[in-house]
């Protein structure tokens, strides 16, 4: 039987999606995609139920391969790709989590961050990690697990817990509780992994205080890091298994190869076949994720964006620059679930398109604070610009503009720090469905804006870093060549205009900073 399917699986912040790409044809065989519960115990915090991700993991995974209708003897490797940052602290003889995951918007850390910043560790730990302080990244969520959740610390000392970003989470469950890996990708957004000498970084670790054996070994994105296997918690024979647990058991028994794994920006930065320095990305998500290629030398930004770890492959790392943008979609989300002004995502462009600008109207989505290149943790969302002649139209306008200007923040700094000139974004994730926004997008930086025909690229990289592993694709420039073009959006020949609006958005932004300290 040919093995020609790549399984992806693609853990987000909102929804767990599975993917089956056929090789041969390079098309989507099989998806299914299940709505993840957000958990909001205080306001700032966000966690997820692990066991749930995992769960709806598996029913995504059972979902894309009925649709398929392929057996697991068909799938050649799973490729596995995650909302980054967000950490899992889990016993290491039960599975069971000894605190939900904490999300990456989660700002219960900020103190801990602060008080690294009075310690004097900015410039420290911008060096050796690549990333600012900010509650953003794992690791000081990871001590807060420690220092809260009773007996937690003792147990940890002990060899007796393990921690992990989603990856992590994922590759420990599906292997049957055997193997406990991260990529480099993933240990670059964790603020405990050396980017230049590529390992933990004991200084990190002893100022947080973590110990090292909670962590997982971290492992190139591309190769073989282990087999499936179907994991019981030995409460139930194989006999009192439930017909959906038996599929499940199925597929895992298969054996099947996880041969690529990588954070979600990192492999849509793949999936878009950014090989070379300068090849840029947005990825519109739950937040708006920017990241540059710049090749096997890791650029320090000067203007507040992260280097990061694209991918390892073969031994060895290439680097991007990121600029990460914490509410795009999710803002969109919020004119429908919370305002109630559109009853889907695709309204807002409709009502965009009705009125002729937002009437001087800037909505700031500063709900969980500003990522780059602001890194104000006490920012909040704000609107500004009201007249009585402000209608639901003019707030859904701004809302859309405000995610191609937070776009344009971060390519800004990007251009100054790459010092090279970008011209031209690949495009992908949910929002970039929006001709409204992908136009406006185009008209404020400028440059050309392209969409590929597969959407998917995220899952689409982890594929693609998968079937790399296994040698279904013998290099990237065989991958190059499948990328394929279904829209290009051009600038309209105004750039006065644009920047005119722009700078005026550079006034929203500061008024929207430091509200909640
Ligand atoms: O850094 C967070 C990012 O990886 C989340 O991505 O697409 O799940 O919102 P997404």
């Amino acid at each position: 039987m040919q093995k020609r399917y790549i399984l992806s699986l693609d853990q987000g912040t909102t929804s767990s999606r599975a993917v089956l790409f056929d090789s041969l044809t390079g098309q989507i065989a099989g998806m299914k995609s299940v709505s993840l519960k957000q958990i909001y115990p205080q306001p700032g915090w966000v966690e997820h139920d692990p066991s749930v991700i995992y769960d709806d993991q598996l029913e995504a995974m059972t979902g894309a391969i009925e649709e398929a209708a392929v057996s697991p003897e068909q799938i050649a490797c799973i490729g596995i790709t995650n909302q980054r940052e967000t950490v899992v602290v889990w016993e290491k003889s039960t599975g069971k989590p000894v605190y939900n995951a904490i999300v990456w918007q989660c700002r219960r850390s900020s103190d801990i961050c602060d008080n690294l910043k009075i310690s004097g560790l900015v410039a420290d730990i911008k060096r050796k990690t690549g990333l600012v302080i900010d509650a953003y990244f794992s690791g000081t969520k990871i001590k807060w697990i420690l220092d809260n959740v009773e007996g937690a610390r003792e147990k940890a000392e002990k060899g007796e817990l393990l921690a992990g970003t989603i990856d992590s989470w994922l590759v420990w469950n599906l292997s049957g509780g055997q193997t406990h890996v991260t990529d480099y990708s993933n240990a670059s957004r964790t603020m405990l992994y050396n980017i230049k000498e590529l390992q933990w970084d004991e200084d990190m670790l002893r100022v947080l205080d973590i110990p090292e054996c909670m962590l997982p070994k971290v492992v190139p994105s591309s190769g073989i890091c282990a087999y499936t296997k179907y994991r019981t918690d030995g409460s139930k024979t194989d006999d009192s298994l439930d017909y959906k647990e038996r599929v499940v058991k199925n597929i895992l028994d298969a054996g099947i190869p996880v041969s690529g794994m990588a954070g979600d920006q990192h492999a849509a930065l793949f999936g878009q076949a950014c090989f070379k320095p300068g090849d840029a990305k947005n990825t519109y998500g739950t937040g708006c994720f920017i990241l540059m290629n710049t090749g096997k030398t890791p650029v320090e930004s000067k203007n507040n964006l992260l280097t990061t770890i694209a991918w390892g492959i073969d031994n060895e790392v290439e680097y991007a620059l990121e600029g990460s943008v914490f509410n795009a979609g999710a803002a969109i989300q919020w004119l429908r679930d919370e305002l109630g002004i559109i009853d889907s995502a695709q309204q807002s462009d409709m009502m965009a398109e009705q009125v002729e600008d937002t009437g001087g109207v800037y909505v700031v989505p500063a709900f969980t604070g500003l990522g780059a290149p602001y890194w104000d943790m006490y920012a909040r969302g704000t609107i500004i610009g009201l007249t009585r002649g402000t209608n639901k139209m003019h707030i859904a306008r701004a809302t859309l503009e405000a995610i191609a200007y937070q776009s344009r923040d971060v390519l800004e700094a990007m251009r100054k720090d790459s010092s090279m000139e970008l011209n031209m974004l690949k495009v992908d994730g949910g929002a970039s469905v929006s001709e409204f926004l992908m136009q406006f997008q185009s008209d404020i930086l400028n440059i050309p804006v392209l969409r590929p025909v597969i959407r998917e690229t995220t899952a689409l990289g982890a594929a693609y870093l998968a079937g790399l592993g296994v040698g279904i694709w013998k290099s990237r420039e065989e991958i190059a060549d499948s990328w394929n073009l279904d829209t290009i959006f051009r600038p309209a020949n105004n750039k006065e205009h644009f920047d005119a609006l722009y700078l005026k958005w550079k006034n929203a932004v500061e008024r929207s900073m430091k509200w909640d300290l």
